[in-house]
């Protein structure tokens, strides 16, 4: 997978992809991230990328030429299969949004900044908008990271079995159920004796059980769905 990101901060998405899991698939191949200055696309010499709204308001917002040409560019190198957009206005990103956008080639993620971009940029380029939730951000940097990190992460081969992706939260539309490691004791609290026992059965049987519990308790909107 090729991910293409524009963006006026480039710098700001630097460490994610040069750490731990992210760094190791990239080293090995599985998925390329690559960064775009939105700024040597801009027009005129001050590198202009922004600029005051049509109609007043406050805030400035991202021209359409620099974003056009710099989308453009990319597009005649090779197909993508989404460009997208992050921005609050977008739809939230779920495990099921990762999950297909896991199966796909090439894609580009946009960053937003200022109040947001020209509205022809959405008609002529953007395929898909993508909010990380319902909160502002001071732009798409981190939005971008989130998703890139969601998706990356489901690439075969990125997680060992122990990682393993199918066992995770939402993949299900279930919470995870609690989990222990040494020492059977601590501080008085005991680790369930079924988790003791053995039993694959028994265990798996109280995993799924507890689960739903906690799904039930903090997020009964999954269980509806
Ligand atoms: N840009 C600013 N806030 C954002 C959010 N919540 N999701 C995606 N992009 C954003």
């Amino acid at each position: 997978m090729r991910i293409d990101i524009i963006s006026v901060l480039p710098e700001l998405m630097v460490s994610p992809f040069q750490t731990s899991i992210l760094k190791r698939a990239m080293q090995k191949g599985l998925a390329e991230v690559h960064f775009h200055q939105l700024r040597n696309w801009s027009v005129g010499k001050h590198r202009q990328v922004d600029d005051e709204p049509y109609g007043g308001g406050a805030g400035m917002v991202m021209m359409v030429e620099p974003l056009d040409k710099c989308i453009s560019e990319l597009k005649s190198q090779r197909n993508y299969d989404e460009i997208i957009y992050l921005t609050p206005d977008g739809e939230t990103l779920t495990q099921k949004i990762a999950n297909t956008l896991s199966i796909k080639n090439n894609l580009i993620f946009l960053c937003g900044h200022y109040k947001g971009i020209d509205q022809r940029v959405r008609d002529l380029h953007i395929t898909k908008e993508i909010s990380i939730g319902d909160y502002v951000l001071t732009g798409g940097e981190l939005a971008a990271c989130v998703l890139a990190d969601s998706v990356i992460r489901l690439l075969p081969g990125v997680l060992n079995d122990e990682q393993s992706a199918l066992t995770d939260s939402f993949q299900d539309d279930l919470l995870s159920p609690p989990i222990y490691t040494r020492p059977e004791e601590y501080k008085g609290l005991k680790v369930p004796e079924v988790l003791l026992s053995g039993h694959s059965g028994k265990i798996e049987e109280w995993r799924h059980d507890e689960a739903v519990r906690i799904t039930r308790e903090r997020r009964p909107d999954l269980l509806d769905e």
